[in-house]
């Protein structure tokens, strides 16, 4: 992690406490000036209330009556579970959930209008509860064809695939919706791995299906993907050609084999059978 605490700033807290981990920060966020002197907050894993003091979060865990994040579950799978918040019904949960995940994201500016966004939260549920990995959250009605606004996946669990899953799911939303998406920009350095892992690996295995017989526009209706991600992702594997003012996919069997040899692990999967959702309206 020290890459990333060379870009830090000014880090208030260096650390948090949260369910059974103790997690190091990598970024400044801007807490209520209450805790400028604290180096350390501890949170409840299922409200996010945050408190200055060990037997504070202790006494609070005997009252707090939340398992799981407030809101719907959209998505069950063994012991996986997708919430979906509304910042507009949740506000401090929202908050919350924006204050801790500043600690990660440095680029992000905070969205203290939470009513705008809806948040997904993915857990790994046992019989103490829905335990938080990750989440992303997105903007309920955008006009740049936004489908995630910023993305998530907590130190402990990262480089499981979570992040990759919870990609996948935006895009399983954007396909209910009908629409394309696409990540706001600008995405970190993680965040651009993570986004090019997932283009490569969905785009290859359809170009393998259907040989490359196949353009971008039927490539982006199929994936929900936007076309110039598309492009982008195919022009650095080098599957484009430029021929009479036209982008052509030119899928070699042998190259898309190679690369699908160095796209490596697929990742978790969305069974999409198990995702019960309706578009915000
Ligand atoms: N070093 C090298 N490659 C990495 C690393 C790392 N530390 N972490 C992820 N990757 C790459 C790999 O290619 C990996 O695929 P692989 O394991 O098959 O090789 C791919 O990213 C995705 O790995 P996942 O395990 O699916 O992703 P993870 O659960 O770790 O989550 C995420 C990725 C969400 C970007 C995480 O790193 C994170 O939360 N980072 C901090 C916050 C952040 O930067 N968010 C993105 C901001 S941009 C935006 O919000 C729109
Ligand atoms: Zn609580």
């Amino acid at each position: 992690l020290r890459e990333h605490e060379e870009f830090t700033k000014v880090k208030n807290i260096a650390t948090i406490e949260l369910g059974r981990y103790e997690i190091e920060t990598w970024y400044f966020s801007p807490f209520p000036p209450e805790y400028n002197d604290c180096t350390k907050l501890f949170f409840c894993e299922f409200c996010l209330n945050f408190m200055k003091r060990k037997e504070q979060l202790q006494r609070h865990m005997r009252k707090c009556d939340l398992k799981h994040p407030p809101g719907d579950e959209i998505y069950r799978n063994g012991t996986l579970s997708m919430f979906e918040v509304d910042g507009k019904k949740n506000k401090v949960y929202g908050q919350n959930l924006c204050y801790l995940a500043k600690l990660f994201l440095d680029h992000k500016t905070l969205y203290y209008d939470v009513d705008l966004f809806l948040f997904y939260v993915l857990c790994e549920c046992d019989d103490r509860g829905c335990h938080m990995v990750g989440y992303f959250s997105k903007e309920k009605h955008s006009e740049e064809s936004y489908n995630l606004a910023c993305i998530l996946t907590l130190p402990p669990y990262q480089r499981k695939g979570y992040g990759k899953f919870l990609i996948a799911f935006s895009y399983e939303l954007s396909k209910k919706e009908g629409k394309v998406g696409t990540p706001e920009r600008p995405l970190s350095d993680l965040g651009l791995l993570s986004y090019r892992g997932y283009w490569t690996r969905v785009l290859l295995d359809i170009l393998k299906k259907h040989k490359g017989n196949i353009s971008i526009k039927e490539l982006s209706d199929m994936t929900a993907i936007k076309a110039e991600d598309i492009l982008s992702t195919l022009q650095s594997l080098e599957l484009i050609q430029y021929r009479k003012g036209q982008h052509v996919i030119c899928a070699d069997p042998k190259v898309l084999d190679r690369h699908l040899k160095a796209a490596g692990r697929g990742g978790l999967e969305v069974d999409v059978s198990k995702l019960i959702w309706t578009p915000y309206k």
